[in-house]
């Protein structure tokens, strides 16, 4: 398997606190899940957040070290932050639809880049609308307000949109945190399809949802990687005694 995006020595600081990424190195791989979890606070948000360089907009003090996507590193100023968002989508852990129709929130997009063609439009709103798993509950009712979802579909027309712009990475930041465990086990599923032909970076919203999805996992504590290495390995016979201790639930 490629090793699609190549993390070397990352450290990232806030304006106001401590290292909240200390010396960070993982290689992430394509067509795979690969699992970012571990206590509040440990910095798996701040990591995906880099990955797109949304933490541009955050107050930050420093960051150094390299993230190499394709090879390229996305941290050079140089890079076309645009076009990385476009390559890196992001579905955080509560949804937010735009105030516009099913069909709307999932073209919208790609109408601010310029496509104005209906065919092309529909046809990424059925593609996407398929692999989030949304498509047989919508399909007969693209024109409603995407408000009038239940939270479950609105979480997956949030993934509908960010795979309607055809990235090659999905960052997801608890995706499932507010959902109920059927709406839980589809968003699951869909990802299993999905990393056939994505990069998937996930920070679970449980240890649970970690072993269940994970191929590749990552343990982080206090701005440290402490373990990483594939799912089934780790959550069974982890190296460290710290992912144990946090694997069997003694501390969390
Ligand atoms: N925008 C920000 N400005 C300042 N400090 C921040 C910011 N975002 C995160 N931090 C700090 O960075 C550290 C890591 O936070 P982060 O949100 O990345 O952790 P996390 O692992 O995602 O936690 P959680 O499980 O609660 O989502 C914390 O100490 C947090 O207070
Ligand atoms: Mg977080």
């Amino acid at each position: 398997m490629t090793e699609k995006i190549q993390i070397e020595h990352l450290t990232l600081q806030y304006a106001d606190g401590a290292e909240s990424l200390r010396d960070i190195s993982l290689n992430v791989r394509e067509n795979a899940i690969t699992v970012l979890f571990g206590p509040a606070g440990g910095g798996k948000s701040s990591l995906l957040r880099c990955l797109n360089r949304l933490n541009d907009l955050a107050d930050v003090k420093t960051v150094s070290g390299k993230i190499l996507l394709d090879g390229e590193n996305i941290l050079d100023p140089q890079t076309d932050v645009i076009a990385l968002r476009r390559k890196v989508g992001m579905v955080f852990a509560r949804p937010v639809v735009l105030p516009f129709s099913i069909y709307g929130n999932l073209t919208y997009g790609l109408e601010v880049m310029g496509e104005k063609r209906k065919l092309r439009l529909d046809e990424a709103v059925e593609r996407s609308l398929r692999q989030a798993a949304l498509w047989d509950e919508v399909k007969e009712r693209l024109d409603d307000p995407a408000i009038a979802l239940s939270g479950g579909q609105q979480q997956r027309l949030c993934l509908a949109r960010a795979l309607a712009l055809e990235p090659e990475v999905i960052l997801l930041d608890e995706p499932t945190s507010g959902l109920d465990p059927i709406s839980t086990g589809k968003v699951e599923a869909s990802l299993q399809e999905l990393k056939k032909n994505y990069t998937i970076l996930l920070a679970p919203h449980s240890v649970q949802q970690a072993a269940r999805v994970a191929d590749y996992a990552a343990f982080f504590l206090q701005g440290e990687l402490v373990e990483f290495g594939e799912g089934k390995t780790l959550f069974t016979t982890p190296r460290q005694k710290r992912t144990e201790d946090y694997v069997t639930g003694r501390f969390g």
